[in-house]
Parts: C-alpha cells; structure tokens; sequence
C-alpha cells in the first residue's frame, strides 16, 4: 500500500466493502472472533476501548511496511509519502469534527494529553480571583489537570453539582458559572454513566460571561456526529482508540485564534521555527504544539477509521446501538436486586448497575468466566461515585458492532453470576 492509497481512503480493503447496507459489521472486526475463557467473546467495555477493524489495522501496517519514514524533515520519496499520509489525516480529522481549518487540529496522544495541553498553556493568562468550572461527573482526566492549574495559579477550580439521576445539575450550574468564570470544562459525554449533556447550552451560557469552553469528547465522537463550529465551543478534545483508532492517537481542536494566541507547550523539534542558543522562534500551527517525533502511525490509523466510520450506515447502526442499550436498560431492571446507576433523560452508550447481593468487581469477574467483558469499578470518575455516595458500578458499554444477542449474553451472565454469589 503507498501513502497515496491511504490518504485517498482506499487501501487494500476498501472501508466497509463488504457489508454495504448491512448491519451487522462485526465481521469487520478480527478480535471479537476469538474465545475468552473459553466462550465466544460478548466485548461490552467499549466505553475503555473500543475494538479495530480489519481497515484500520491494514492501514498501519501499510504505513510500516510500505513507506515508514519521519514527517515534514527530509528530501526523499517516502518522507514525502509519510507526511501526505500524516497531513492527509489531520485533514480527515478537520472534516470528521467540522473544523474550518486543518491548523486547529493538534495531533496529540488522546484526550488526557490534549486536556494537559490546555490546562499548561492557559497558566500564563490566569490568576487569583478566576474561576474554572467542572462538574462532578468528569473523568479524571478533566479534573486533575485543572487542580494543577489552579495550584500553578491560584485560580479556584468550582464543580457543579450532579443529582441523583446522573445530569448536570443546571440550577446550580447557573448560580456557579459567573464573570469569574475562565473556563468551562465538561464532557460532552459521561463515561461512566453515558449521561449526554446539553453541551450547545452549556457553551452558549459560559461563552455568555465571556468564558472559553473544553468540550471532552471522547465518550461522544463516534456516537454523535460532532460539529465544532456548531457547537460554538473553543476547544474540543478525544481519543484516537475509542472511535476504532489505535492508542497512543487523538486530538486536540482548538480555535485557531486563541491556540496562536497560547504560547507553547513543549519544546522540541517540529515547533521551532529557528533556534539560536539565545532563543527560539515557534513554528506555526499546528506545528508550535507538536514537538518530537509524532504517532505517525496512529495518527494513518485514525484517518483509517474516519474513513470506515465514513464507508458505514452510521445514523442506522447508532439507532440500533441506541436500541441494545434500552434493551439492556429495561431487562436489568427487571432483575431481582439490580440497580441502574444514573437514570438521564438522555443516555448514549453505557449501562452502570449494581447488584444488591454483590460487589461490582466480583461481577465483573463471573461474567469475564463467560467471556462477556464489561468494566467495574469508579471508571475514573471517583468524585462521581462519591456524590452518588457508591464505590463503583458494573459497566457495560456498546460500540456500533454490538448485537442483540450481546445484550442477551450479559443478561443470562448476570443471572448465573447471581446464582453463584
Ligand atoms: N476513560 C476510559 C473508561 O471510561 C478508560 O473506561
């Protein structure tokens, strides 16, 4: 395969060929053939990642042995191919979040990264007296980089309160967001209870009082279609590894006004513009935030799976994962001593539950017996489960590959599982 096929979207298996107008694309999938414990795998821990078609993995491959070389620093043929395939992806990646232009895309290791971007670079423009506003069902990854903001700064990091069924609660988030509000960090997304917030809302409040807004999506992407400029938010940030992308790959989207306006992050190659001992000029976007040698792999791989999700009947297969989701919702309920976690009025994704006669990680591990893999535990949302006053939840998560008979599967696991505890 060369970088032209890869940029242009066709490898050597053309991006969902073979189930045109079907719905069923786990045959796309190598992984979810194998056995666990001996059973067919049922994956439900799409919420941590989720699994990599065949396209995504030939694309990787095909970068490595076809034209692996460093991007935008040397006068020979494959360089020229590795960095059409690089720069063709970040321009995949512009299109896939509605970016206007492919300079706002900062190619980063995923979401964590691209938060600890924004969080380091805003150290400079904030202080004492400024406030930055969470809520309390973020990922650690949209809290922890904060609070060492606020501790570099002074700045005050306030959470908005979550209510028992698991949404924002907005009241309060009306009475915190104020004129000392800086920043306005939420998920768009919860991934611990697959909570949807109204994020189009939410922006147009903070950006009222003159706030920029970090939209963490990576629970969103590849169930929403997002569109940045819709949305009207400053920054948008996810993860390469849970829309069929490799790890180690993501984003940062960021406007291209404000990103000129940061300084930089790290210091390094690519971000230099020239460099005497004295000092040193940054490179221009995207550039200036992307010191080092890049994922170029990764960074092939996520163009790959744009292309596949781009190949597939994507509104069809996320109202048939939206159907599996109700189904599991609706047949745990209906088992003796299961409690949902989290009841919003919109929910993408993720079912978190606990039973009454035992502990979620024990669950976890009868039901891994079965070979259905779910995710226990706080999810890295710990001050989420501190306000639902649990340790953690059983969590089984969907992807677009996802069947009925996985919701069967997880249901029948947990009723054995609960004759055994
Ligand atoms: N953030 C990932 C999860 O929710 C790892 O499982």
């Amino acid at each position: 395969m060369t970088a032209s096929s890869v940029t242009a979207g066709t490898p050597a298996t053309r991006p969902g060929s073979h189930h045109a107008g079907q719905l069923d694309i786990s045959g796309d999938f190598p992984i979810l053939d194998r056995l666990v414990n001996g059973q067919p795998l049922a994956y439900l821990d799409n919420a941590a990642t989720t699994q990599k078609p065949r396209q995504v993995l030939e694309a990787v491959r095909g970068y490595y042995e076809g034209f692996n070389s460093n991007v935008h620093r040397a006068a020979h043929a494959m360089a020229d191919e590795a960095t059409a395939a690089f720069e063709g992806a970040r321009e995949k990646v512009r299109a896939f979040v509605g970016a206007a232009d492919s300079r706002e895309i900062i190619f980063t290791r995923g979401t964590t990264e691209a938060i600890n971007l924004v969080a380091h670079c805003m150290t400079e423009s904030i202080g004492p007296g400024d406030e930055i506003l969470i809520t309390e069902m973020e990922h650690h990854s949209n809290i922890v980089p904060w609070q060492m903001l606020c501790r570099r700064t002074g700045a005050e990091l306030v959470a908005c309160r979550v209510t028992h069924a698991g949404e924002i609660d907005l009241e309060d988030f009306y009475a915190k967001l104020g004129p000392r509000t800086r920043l306005l960090a939420v998920a768009h997304v919860s991934n611990a209870l697959g909570t949807v917030n109204p994020v189009g809302d939410l922006i147009r409040a903070a950006r009222g009082f003159g706030a920029r807004v970090l939209i963490d999506g990576p629970q969103a992407v590849l169930h929403i279609p997002v569109d940045v400029r819709q949305l009207g938010c400053d920054f948008y940030a996810f993860s390469g590894h849970k829309m069929f992308g490799p790890t180690g790959i993501g984003a940062l989207y960021g406007r291209a006004e404000l990103l000129d306006a940061l300084p930089p992050w790290q210091g390094g190659g690519e971000m230099i513009e020239r460099v005497t001992i004295e000092r040193t000029e940054y490179n221009q976007l995207p550039y200036k935030f992307e010191a080092g040698t890049p994922n170029i792999a990764g960074a092939v791989g996520l163009g790959a799976a744009i292309d596949y999700l781009g190949s597939l009947p994507r509104a069809e297969l996320l109202a048939r994962e939206e159907a599996l989701v109700e189904t599991a919702v609706n047949r745990l309920k209906q088992l003796p001593g299961v409690k949902i976690v989290g009841e919003p009025a919109q929910r993408l994704s993720v079912v978190s539950f606990l039973v009454e006669t035992g502990h979620p990680h024990d669950f976890g591990t009868l039901l891994d017996q079965q070979g259905i893999a779910v995710r226990t535990g706080h999810h890295c949302a710990m001050p989420l489960m501190d306000r639902l006053g649990i340790p953690g939840t059983i969590r089984a998560s969907f992807s677009l590959y996802n069947s009925p008979s996985d919701v069967r599967r997880l249901i029948a696991g947990v009723e054995k599982a609960m004759d055994f505890i």
